[in-house]
């Protein structure tokens, strides 16, 4: 069913004055098609870590919409991010996950590429070629904007689009919870471990919808709860925390991120006894202590999942993690997901973490396969002809989200719900699909960067 040629997205399919969306933007090939020219090549999408790739020539093999890119090191230490593919007939020049070269040689023809992704060898460029072809044109394919912040690397196809920053707004700070060290110092986090990487056989908006903070289907992850997976060995994450703090939606309309936070009650606040583990511990509460001390009240407010728009999870803590919905087809997606330590953290407190994320996150993760069986089981029972005819529901607290939040004297940016008072609200999930529709219908970034005008996309 193709939309009409004078009809928007926005009327047609997400319609958020009532609260309803139509199930053909989960399960539609034209729409899909469709998205991958006006999200994907247009936004700034989620690379990888820094720390994968620390010395020259080192490399790590990602993904920006369904397609593959090399980001690697040069020679001169600089981060770059390549389309990897040949330019002679398009061939992966590198089909490793990771490693380390100096030279991305194709395995067709043989064009090699430098790691600044010059054109570096032709084979029979004398004989063949008559030494004319100008290997000056024909380099790898390099994103139009590359970004490092705090350690991760972004990048976008679009060279209109907003530098970085300026995409992120005032999600920043939230984005931080995630990148700096537990003990509130700026930036200071390492990728453990390898990426996992897995299929699921859904729409990557199902899960992106979950990671906004889906705060209603806390139902699901009863059996993980009831078993005690978290890190003291209560609940899946460290329930007494959870349970005393103040629970948030933040979300920014105008940039279509949006988060689940917690604001911990004013004082000290210790963290409990790591299973028996001194060391982990000790590490804990001197983090917290030193966070008290290095961000005064702020230091109270704690990330929960968000996302950065189109398809950046953030999981801040318990477990911290980020991971990206890579879209293979509309009726699939991979699934990659990084874990993220503080790299000053003891080896002892690594591994503590990295059992607590594994059994926690990923496809053995206890709690990702409840969610993982909830996407799946509605994408397949959404296809049919019948079930597309009827919308989903997301009225929950429609209009009842707040500019100007204030608590204890903390001023929050972006609109505000309170779920301490309200247990749930879909407010982050509206959030997704209302930018998600200014992105379908939108022809240039002058109209999505509607914050410089004031005007509204
Ligand atoms: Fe790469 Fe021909 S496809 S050298
Ligand atoms: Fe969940």
């Amino acid at each position: 069913m193709a939309i009409a040629p004078n009809q928007k997205y926005k009327d047609a399919y997400v319609d958020l004055s009532k609260g309803q969306i139509s199930r053909e933007i989960f399960v539609n090939e034209e729409i899909y098609q469709r998205e991958l020219e006006q999200v994907f090549a247009r936004s700034w999408l989620f690379i990888g870590h820094e720390s994968q790739i620390e010395k020259p020539g080192d490399y790590f093999i990602s993904g920006m919409g369904e397609e593959s890119v090399i980001m690697c090191r040069d020679r001169e230490s600089k981060v770059h991010v390549f389309l990897n593919s040949c330019r002679h007939r398009g061939m992966k020049v590198c089909r490793y996950d990771e490693g380390n070269t100096p030279v991305f040689t194709c395995p067709y023809h043989g064009w090699s590429y430098a790691t600044d992704g010059k054109l570096a060898g032709i084979p029979y460029f004398k004989d063949a070629y008559h030494g004319e072809i100008d290997r000056t044109q024909w380099g790898l394919v390099e994103v139009a904007q590359l970004r490092i912040y705090k350690g991760t690397v972004w990048a976008t196809w679009d060279q209109t689009a907003p530098p970085f920053l300026e995409y992120l707004g005032d999600f920043k700070m939230f984005l931080d919870l995630s990148l700096d060290s537990w003990d509130g110092s700026e930036g200071g986090s390492e990728v453990i471990g390898g990426v996992q990487k897995w299929m699921i056989p859904c729409n990557w908006k199902f899960p992106a919808e979950n990671f906004s903070g889906d705060s209603y289907h806390n139902i699901s992850h009863r059996s993980v709860d009831m078993v005690g997976i978290g890190p003291s060995g209560t609940g899946r994450r460290d329930m007494n925390e959870r349970n005393q703090a103040k629970r948030l939606h933040i979300l920014f309309p105008e940039r279509g991120h949006h988060t689940g936070a917690y604001l911990l009650p004013k004082g000290d606040s210790t963290p409990p006894a790591y299973q028996d583990s001194p060391v982990v511990s000790e590490y804990f509460a001197h983090c917290e202590r030193e966070r008290r001390r290095v961000r005064g009240e702020w230091s109270r407010l704690v990330g929960s999942p968000g996302e950065i728009f189109p398809n950046t999870a953030l999981h801040p803590r318990q477990p911290r993690t980020i991971a990206v919905w890579h879209p293979r087809g509309v009726h699939q997606t991979e699934v990659w997901r990084w874990y993220l330590v503080d790299r000053a953290a003891p080896d002892e407190v690594k591994n503590f973490l990295r059992e607590y994320y594994i059994r926690y996150s990923g496809p053995g993760g206890l709690t990702e396969q409840d969610d993982m069986e909830n996407w799946n089981y509605a994408h397949s029972a959404s296809r049919g002809t019948i079930a597309r005819r009827y919308p989903y529901s997301y009225e929950q607290g429609l209009g009842y989200e707040r500019a100007d939040f204030e608590v204890d004297g903390l001023k929050f940016p972006g609109l505000v719900t309170d779920l301490s008072e309200v247990k749930s609200s879909e407010d982050n999930l509206r959030n997704l699909y209302r930018r998600w529709a200014d992105f379908m219908d939108a022809d240039s970034w002058d109209v999505l960067a509607n914050w410089r005008n004031g005007s509204g996309a």
